[in-house]
C-alpha cells in the first residue's frame, strides 16, 4: 500500500517538475516571438515611412501621422519580452537577440529609450505636417535602430 502511495507521489511530482520545464521554456519562447513580432511590426510601419522620406512613395499626412503613432506605441512594448536567459546561447529557438543585452542591462535599456524618445518627437513633427522637418526626424528615428542593433544584435 504504502509503495502504490510513494510510486504515485513520486509519479505525480515528476510529472509536475517535467510540466514545469515545459512551462518555462513556453515562455522562453513566447517572450522570443513576443518581442520578435514587436519588431516586425515596428518595421512593417518604418519601411513605408523611409519610402515616403526617400520620396519613393507619396507623402500622405494622416498615414504618416498613423504609422508615426504606431511606432511610437511599439517602441515601448519590445523590452517586455527581453527576459532573461533567452539570449542566443542558452535557447533552441532562433534568436537574433545577443547576450551582452543582459550584461549590459542598462545600456540597452537607454537604447530602447532612445527610440521612444525619437519616435515620440517623430510623431510630434510628423502632426505639424513639415516634411523637410519630418524627413530630419526621421533619421534621428532612424539611428536608434542602428545603434542599438550594431551593438545588441546578431548580423
Ligand atoms: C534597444 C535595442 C533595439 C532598438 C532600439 C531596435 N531594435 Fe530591432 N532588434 C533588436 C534586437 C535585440 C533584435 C533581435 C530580437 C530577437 O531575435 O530575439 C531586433 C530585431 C529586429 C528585427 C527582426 C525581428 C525578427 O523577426 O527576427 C527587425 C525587423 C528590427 N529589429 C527592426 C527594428 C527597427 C526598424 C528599429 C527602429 C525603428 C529597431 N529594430 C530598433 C534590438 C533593437
Amino acid at each position: 500500500m504504502n509503495r502504490v502511495a510513494n510510486t504515485l507521489i513520486s509519479g505525480l511530482l515528476l510529472t509536475t517538475a517535467l510540466s514545469g520545464t515545459a512551462w518555462a521554456d513556453d515562455a522562453k519562447k513566447d517572450a522570443v516571438e513576443y518581442r520578435q513580432s514587436v519588431y516586425q511590426v515596428i518595421k512593417g510601419n518604418f519601411a513605408p515611412m523611409a519610402q515616403v522620406v526617400k520620396g519613393e512613395a507619396s507623402y500622405d499626412a494622416d498615414s504618416f501621422t498613423l504609422r508615426a503613432e504606431r511606432v511610437a506605441a511599439l517602441s515601448k512594448m519590445a523590452l517586455e519580452g527581453f527576459i532573461p536567459e533567452t539570449d542566443m546561447l542558452s535557447m533552441d529557438v532562433k534568436t537574433g537577440a545577443k547576450p551582452n543585452i543582459w550584461e549590459e542591462w542598462d545600456d540597452f535599456k537607454a537604447k530602447n529609450a532612445a527610440l521612444a524618445t525619437e519616435s515620440e518627437k517623430l510623431l510630434e513633427v510628423a502632426k505639424t505636417g513639415d516634411l523637410d522637418k519630418i524627413k530630419a526626424q526621421f533619421a534621428e528615428t532612424g539611428k536608434t535602430c542602428k545603434s542599438c542593433h550594431d551593438k545588441f544584435r546578431e548580423k
